[in-house]
């Protein structure tokens, strides 16, 4: 149950009938109007994958931060792992009320009509996540997510989840090994042409549904940022990882108008603040989550872990030219443009 907080006034000192009546009177005169005490507000983030992912702690730590700076008058109410909206309908949960934040990845703003966060899904666009803010931090990314206002939402802030790598019940190091293989992608025609251009078949599926598609075998692989592999139980269902990093998975956080100028402005700002320290800390705990999944798999047996050598980079790296003609015939080209520049301007600075 949530707890108004009280706004207690201090005792009065004992003194004549008189003298106090007209004390308070000055005192009233004096005092800054009392806020009447504020109602307390729940604020539901539903996201997609478990709790301790970089996404997962994220949001925990937001809600750990947002409890302690309202006094507990502001409540967030995490939901990990699809439990309560999936891939499929969160979109449509955060336009009819039905939660206050969500934070997709930016491969799924597409099929919400905005189609431009697929450039986030080019491959091997970005070398490393210092790349990614550039974009992300900088002016290209404030633009995108004032763009979310097109579509009824409030963009708050990029997330990092990592790079991706590949995984199947084979090595996956050359388009010949991609070649026949149904592949799980989510539902951005970028990924979808990613596929295709390496010569396998892509099929979308909602991530809440991956691996059991993969343990029965509708699919024989997929793509992700290891952290998301390994608090999925991927070993059980997969033999092997090719460590490709051949695309970056990122998130928008985002939240609804309705909700979100509905808002006292200071609590506006209380929840603003605690978002960008919570998506600061999980962006840093993103490299390191990566890294310690990483090193279990590699004390592991199963699945077996390849490395990508730069001859198979290369080569993967031309098979999927197309993808990039693709999204510029579709209208992408000046912002493709621009992301390289911002890529190639911090680099020319030195960052
Ligand atoms: C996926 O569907 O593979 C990812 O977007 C899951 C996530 O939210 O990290």
């Amino acid at each position: 149950m949530l707890q108004p907080v009280r706004l207690s006034a201090p005792p009065l000192r004992r003194r004549s009938l008189l003298g106090a009546a007209s004390a308070s009177l000055a005192a009233l005169a004096l005092a800054k109007p009392v806020r009447a005490a504020r109602p307390p507000l729940l604020v539901r983030f539903s996201h997609v994958v478990a709790a301790e992912t970089p996404k997962g702690r994220m949001a925990l730590e937001f809600q750990r931060l947002v409890a302690q700076r309202s006094t507990g008058r502001i409540q967030v109410e995490v939901h990990p792992d699809s439990q309560l909206y999936g891939d499929e309908d969160e979109l449509e949960a955060l336009r009819l009320g039905a939660v206050e934040l969500i934070a997709p990845s930016l491969s799924k703003f597409g099929q919400a009509g905005l189609p431009e966060f697929e450039v986030f899904d080019l491959p091997f666009l970005f070398d490393d996540l210092e790349q990614v803010h550039r974009v992300t931090q900088g002016e290209v990314g404030r633009r995108l997510l004032d763009r979310l206002a097109r579509q009824q939402m409030v963009g708050l802030g990029f997330m990092d989840s990592g790079f991706k790598q590949m995984s199947a019940r084979r090595p996956l190091r050359t388009p010949a090994e991609f070649r026949g293989l149904r592949l799980r992608v989510q539902a951005s025609r970028v990924l979808v042409a990613q596929m295709r251009a390496l010569g396998a078949e892509p099929v979308v599926l909602p991530f809440g549904e991956t691996r059991r598609a993969l343990a029965s075998g509708v699919v024989d692989g997929a793509e992700n940022p290891l952290p998301n592999f390994t608090t999925q139980g991927l070993e059980a269902v997969q033999s092997d990882i090719t460590l490709t990093r051949h695309g970056y998975l990122g998130y928008a956080v985002v939240s609804h108008p309705r909700f979100w100028d509905s808002l006292a402005a200071d609590d506006r700002l209380l929840l603003r603040r605690a978002l960008d320290e919570a998506i600061a800390f999980g962006n840093r705990l993103s490299a390191e989550l990566d890294r310690a999944a990483l090193e279990r798999l590699r004390r592991q047996r199963r699945p077996r872990l390849h490395e990508l050598d730069a001859a198979g980079r290369t080569a993967l790296r031309q098979a999927v030219q197309p993808v990039y003609r693709n999204f510029e015939q579709r209208g992408g080209a000046s912002l493709l443009a621009e992301v390289r520049s911002a890529i190639a301007a911090g680099m020319a600075a030195g960052h």
